[in-house]
């Protein structure tokens, strides 16, 4: 996580370098900061509040230069505090940005340092002070320690010493007209402009300042000047570090800043952009053909007989979904592995498994860990279910199916998970049709089916009224059930985390048949037990369960489909949702839920949209 701009132009890049922080915000807020080569000194304003704010301290304080850096940082090492702000200076004492004199090596980082305490053990050997607990200020101090006239040679051999992940920007009190920037493991981009060239985290920081975009590699070094740039690439098997070209794209990065309208925050609108956003995903398409996921798709599906699903949080719950599509109409074994757990534990390799990862960012450490592991093990069959078309991700993959949702700017994701699911369901009727398992009958119902859902999420969306309502009651309760079953217990698990994310009330989802072997211990008539309750082959077995939690007390809040004569009772309280809509029933069951969510947050006054602790894109493992 955290996010960098740099730059190096003719002009003030503050507002550049400033406008860039505000996109990269959804990589962390707990601090941010820029630092200026002003007046022959380095000069930085740091702030632990938002970057509209540093903004203010920027403009008030006179900061500006040609040449600077800027950070967005989520926290890992050290608290959110000044103190720990990016950027940071190498023999930095404390000095703000009033302040005359600062350190030689002003940098900024994102990722993280494994090694951190033994260099910083070493450093402090040789007399450098520590004004942080971040694993940051070592890389300065190790830059300053190796400097010797020339910045990139530094940096070049700085990074030789440092194990970890890491995404840098660095420039030098003594080289005015330079930064220099350097990736592994975590993102990068270099952006080319006329006489002025720029780098980012994210090419969406760059919006509007060029489109002119270099996907760095694994390794690169960077050096950007005012008119030109050059790349070293690390070599292979310890050969010397030598100068590419990388490809220069053209890149119609949206700015992300998407306006509220009459929305009060992102989530919301991006909840109320569903139907927009599956209709998008699913345009154009007028048959199920392996040629929706990318050339070549038909040959890699032909030798494939099991699936893999690699993902991490939300997006690993529209993969178990997925699973449960996948098994009943494709018939093909699917497994769905968290990437953090997969990408560290000894399992058995197949290499007729179809490696799917999911991810809305595209950027995910561990999911893209997850897949080179992958990939490390002989399962070379790849594909990528991705809300970013210039993400790493789809560059990793061989196949890639990109979802429409559009920029996704609240942390909690809404919009990229039902657009994940409509991605996944094409993903299963091709798999389904290429292994004989669909007929042109059940394929017309589905596609007929699939465009109906913008339709069929606008009924839904017609009940916000009703679940305010309930949020209402949600708002002073700390704990709370969620239960599914089959199909649906991953849409039990979504809402459970969309509550505790953004409301901090803590939310357990379970299969609802699991109920008795323990959960059921903490039913009171303090406890609310969300159920999702579709009117499908399992809902007698459902409505048994419902009945063990109101035995012991327990409110029910259940999404019940309209035509299961589920009704309100004493401790039993119901919305009732459309008809059932079949196997696609979980890409509106889950939409009720992102709006309880929601709504308990707003009525608990959290921050919805940058909800404590968290980004929105974790680029760190
Ligand atoms: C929760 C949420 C996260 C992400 C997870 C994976 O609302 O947004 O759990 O789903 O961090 O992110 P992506 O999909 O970008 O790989």
């Amino acid at each position: 996580m955290c996010g960098i701009v740099g730059a190096v132009s003719q002009r003030n890049i503050v507002p550049i370098l400033i406008q860039g922080l505000q996109r990269l915000e959804y990589r962390g807020y707990d601090s941010c900061g820029v630092a200026v080569h002003q007046g022959g000194e380095l000069r930085r304003a740091r702030s632990t509040s938002r970057v509209a704010e540093l903004n203010e301290m920027v403009a008030v304080d006179g900061v500006e230069g040609l040449v600077g850096i800027a950070h967005t940082r989520w926290a890992t090492h050290g608290v959110p505090a000044v103190h720990n702000a990016h950027p940071h200076f190498s023999h930095g004492t404390g000095h703000e940005a009033k302040s005359a004199k600062a350190g030689r090596i002003a940098l900024v980082h994102n990722g993280i340092i494994e090694n951190h305490d033994e260099l910083r053990a070493d450093l402090k050997a040789r007399g450098y002070a520590f004004t942080s607990q971040t694993d940051t200020e070592v890389i300065a101090h190790l830059v300053d320690s190796l400097y010797d006239g020339d910045l990139f040679d530094a940096v070049e051999r700085a990074i030789a010493h440092l194990k970890g992940a890491y995404a840098i920007a660095v420039f030098c009190r003594d080289e005015p007209l330079r930064v220099i920037g350097a990736r592994e493991g975590s993102p990068l981009v270099l952006g080319v402009g006329v006489g002025e060239n720029f780098l980012a985290s994210d090419a969406m920081a760059l919006a509007g300042v060029t489109d002119q975009i270099v996907y760095l590699e694994e390794g690169d070094v960077v050096d950007l000047q005012q008119g030109k740039y050059w790349i070293t690439a690390k070599g292979e098997d310890g050969a010397a570090r030598s100068r590419v070209e990388r490809p220069v794209k053209t890149v119609h990065a949206h700015s992300g800043a998407a306006e509220l309208g009459p929305y009060r925050h992102y989530m919301q609108k991006e909840i109320f952009e569903q139907p927009r956003a599956i209709g998008d995903t699913l345009e154009g398409i007028e048959g199920i053909t392996p040629e929706l996921f990318g050339d070549g798709a038909a040959e890699v599906f032909a030798n494939v007989d099991k699936v893999l699903i690699l993902a991490c949080g939300t997006s690993s719950y529209s993969g178990m979904t997925a699973k449960y599509w996948l098994e009943s109409i494709a018939k093909i074994p699917a497994q769905v592995e968290i990437a953090s757990e997969y990408r560290y534990r000894d399992s058995v390799p197949d290499p007729r498994t179809l490696i799917v990862t999911i991810t809305q960012s595209g950027e995910t450490a561990d999911t893209l860990a997850a897949l080179k592991h992958a990939r490390s093990l002989g399962m070379t069959n790849t594909l990528t279910v991705c809300n970013v078309s210039t993400s790493a991700m789809v560059r990793e993959c061989k196949l890639a199916y990109i979802t429409r949702a559009g920029a996704e700017i609240g942390v909690a994701s809404t919009k990229a998970f039902t657009t994940q699911l409509a991605g996944l369901f094409l993903l299963t009727l091709t798999l389904a049709k290429t292994r004989g398992h669909l007929s042109a009958e059940q394929e017309a119902d589905h596609l007929k089916a699939m465009r109906h859902l913008p339709v069929a999420l606008q009924a839904v969306l017609a009940l916000e009224p009703q679940v305010i309502a309930w949020a209402e009651d949600f708002a002073s309760k700390e704990n709370a059930l969620f239960l599914g079953r089959g199909l649906h217990y991953p849409i039990a698990l979504e809402g459970a985390l969309k509550l505790k994310e953004i409301s901090y009330i803590h939310a357990e989802a379970y299969p609802a048949g699991e109920l008795k072997h323990g959960p059921l211990a903490l039913v009171t008539s303090a406890m609310p037990v969300v159920t999702v309750a579709p009117n499908d082959a399992l809902l007698e077995k459902l409505k048994s369960n419902m009945q063990e939690v109101r035995a012991r007390g327990g409110q029910l809040y259940v999404f019940a489909d309209g035509d299961t004569r589920i009704e309100s009772d004493s401790g039993v309280h119901v919305i009732r949702m459309p008809e059932h809509y079949g196997a696609l029933s979980p890409i509106l069951h889950v939409v009720p839920l992102q709006l309880l969510a929601y709504h308990t947050a707003c009525a608990r006054g959290t921050d919805v949209d940058k909800p404590r602790n968290l980004a929105k894109s974790v680029t760190v493992e």
